[in-house]
């Protein structure tokens, strides 16, 4: 069962950004963590990332017309992409938002999300655990 894990901009910069926010990790690292988890969970996981709004929707509505389940950490994007949110309103498969940190418990204009209310669910604060959640709900929901 494939799942797309997506990630948007400026998450190709973890390990050297803000690392007492976001940890000493890679994207690399995130990917062969999420992989890992995949495997063990019987899904076939890929890793992708963007810096771009228009590329990141073009992978949603390729999870859309395949019936993808997506696990996506929208980055900034959260906070004022309604391009974003109107194409995760199109998909019928299972979206789980994560976020490595706790947006809430940070600056107020991270108190928002655009995308939470047309995502399966939202699951925040863990670190790179967020993922690992976030593909255990999916093994769980039904198809
Ligand atoms: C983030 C939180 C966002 O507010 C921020 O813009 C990010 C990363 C997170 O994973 O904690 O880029 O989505």
């Amino acid at each position: 069962r494939p799942v797309l894990v997506l990630n948007g901009p400026n998450l190709g910069r973890l390990g050297s950004r803000e690392p007492d926010v976001y940890g000493a990790d890679t994207l690399e690292d995130l990917a062969a963590l999420c992989r890992a988890t995949g495997r063990e969970l019987g899904l076939s996981v890929e890793v992708r990332q963007t810096d771009d709004e228009a590329e990141l929707i073009g992978w949603i509505h390729e999870a859309a017309d395949g019936k993808i389940p997506v696990v996506l950490n929208p980055a900034a994007f959260t906070h004022y992409s309604y391009a974003l949110r109107d194409a995760i309103a199109q998909r019928t498969a299972p979206l789980v938002e994560v976020h490595i940190s706790n947006p809430n418990a940070r600056e107020e204009f991270r108190h928002t999300s655009v995308v939470a209310a047309v995502a399966t669910g939202t699951i925040a604060g863990f670190g790179m655990r967020s993922y690992v959640l976030a593909l255990q709900a999916i093994a769980e929901l039904p198809e």
